[in-house]
């Protein structure tokens, strides 16, 4: 997490097949969910990218740069309370 930064966080979800059927088509909806529950709209960039050859590992989602890999839906919302950071 950059904390010590303005500069809004940014989730890059996987769209390739595998990560989607896996988890990251869930994984989308818990996001929006998150962004809509912290007021964080406009706060976040949220991009898709297609397949990385990281399949096996997925659903893998990238945090500002950094791929993180196996999230799944159900342990997500902890995830983003780790890695988001809310501007002022
Ligand atoms: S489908 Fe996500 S890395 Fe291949």
């Amino acid at each position: 997490m950059s904390s010590e930064t303005n500069e809004p966080t940014e989730l890059a979800i996987c769209m390739g097949s595998s990560c989607f059927s896996r988890g990251n088509k869930r994984n989308i909806k818990v996001i929006q969910e998150y962004i809509d529950m912290h007021g964080l709209c406009g706060k976040i960039v949220l991009k898709g990218h297609l397949c990385e050859g990281l399949c096996k590992k997925g659903p893998n989602i990238t945090v500002d740069g950094e791929v993180y890999s196996s999230m799944e839906p159900d342990s997500l919302m902890f995830f983003l309370d780790d890695h988001i950071k809310v501007p002022e």
